[in-house]
């Protein structure tokens, strides 16, 4: 008997189950207990039954894949964020295609286009510029939208998203702590909401300090490696003592591109010159000088936010829900400095209250 041509009945027969059952162990194996599930996957394996994908789309006018439109897929951040979109797909038996759109809008219309002609099951969409202009267009083909590492109105879709403005007040609240008094916010051409919405939580620290504290901006042409060189570049180029002794940037990538045009330079870092990025990737901790980073939950941003489309593919009762994760600064060497020198007077003698200091002896 070839494979192709085994019925979904005559594995139920096999088996001795309802056809249901045998189309709940193809597409919904959790639902199935284990004995049951054994016995249909061992009538499966006798008869070699091969499902024909092309007749069950027809039927269901669904592919068992759903699109994931990211950013930059050069960029790590993005790449983890997928990371956790496959794992909660592939635990439901579905597929994930995988889209850059390389922060252009043009390419990001094709893949949603391209997703809806592919009768994807949804779209876990990374919008350009933040701002998600094409949901409702899915949404009336029965394409339901989760928009990731950015938020949409819940009438539209669900949302799982990072607080970036909370992510870059934590950042300059760690650089004022210890002691910096001019900052450089390092980011690209705030085009991006996440990155606008970290200036404003950097700014909002600023402010914060009555006006003791200074933040200069330095715009790059993009959030990688060679955008944090170029501004390591203009950084390098203003006289020693205007530069700032601290930079904030918008992504690790930046900050990694700055470090390594700071080293190249002899600039000592954290000594001559502190700095944080953003993200937390892997390779932040992997640097030459360990970055200081403000961590994004990424793998659990894709991973929940694949639920939440998931949920919503199967389940009615399915609400839209707004997902927003709080950022954590990491401390480590690239900003773990000495709090610059203030005007402290030397103390030629201990003060009465000091304890006397205990002799070397201990004894
Ligand atoms: O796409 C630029 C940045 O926005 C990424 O590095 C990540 O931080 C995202 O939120």
């Amino acid at each position: 008997m070839s494979p192709g041509r085994v019925s979904i009945r005559e594995v139920a027969t096999l088996a001795g189950v309802s056809l249901g059952t045998v189309s709940n162990v193809l597409n919904r194996p959790e639902l199935v207990a284990p004995p049951t599930r054994e016995r249909v996957e061992s009538a499966i394996a006798t008869l070699g039954f091969v499902r024909n994908e092309s007749a069950r789309q027809l039927r269901t006018a669904r592919s068992r894949t759903v699109g994931l439109v990211v950013l930059d897929i050069a960029n790590p951040f993005f790449t983890d964020l997928a990371r956790g979109a496959e794992d909660a797909a592939n635990e439901a038996g579905i597929a994930v295609i995988l889209c850059n759109s390389d922060g252009d809008r043009a390419k990001e219309r094709h893949y949603l286009t391209l997703l809806a002609e592919q009768r994807a099951l949804g779209v876990l969409l990374v919008p350009v510029e933040g701002a998600p202009r094409r949901p409702q267009a899915l949404r009336q083909q029965g394409i339901p939208v989760v928009a990731v590492d950015a938020q949409i109105s819940q009438t539209l879709g669900c949302s799982v998203s990072v607080d970036d403005e909370r992510g870059g007040e934590v950042a300059v609240e760690h650089l004022i702590e210890r002691g910096h008094r001019r900052i450089a916010f390092v980011g690209g051409d705030n085009r991006e909401h996440q990155v606008a919405d970290r200036l404003r939580g950097a700014q909002k620290a600023v402010t914060a300090t009555g006006g003791a504290v200074g933040l200069e901006v330095v715009g790059t042409s993009s959030l990688s490696v060679a955008g944090g060189r170029q501004a390591g570049r203009a950084l390098l180029a203003l006289p020693p003592r205007s530069r700032p002794s601290a930079a904030f940037c918008a992504n690790d990538l930046l900050a990694l591109g700055l470090l390594q045009e700071l080293t190249r330079a002899g600039t000592r870092v954290p000594t001559d010159m502190a700095v944080v990025g953003y993200d937390d990737i892997d390779l932040a901790e992997a640097g030459a000088v360990p970055l200081s980073s403000v961590r994004q939950p990424r793998y659990q941003l894709g991973y929940q936010a694949t639920q939440l489309l998931l949920e919503e593919t199967t389940d009615e009762r399915h609400r839209h829900r707004k997902v927003v994760f709080e950022p954590e600064l990491v401390e480590r060497e690239s900003s773990r400095t000495r709090t610059p020198p203030r005007r402290r007077a030397k103390l030629a003698v201990p003060l009465p209250h000091q304890p006397a200091l205990a002799s070397a002896g201990g004894g």
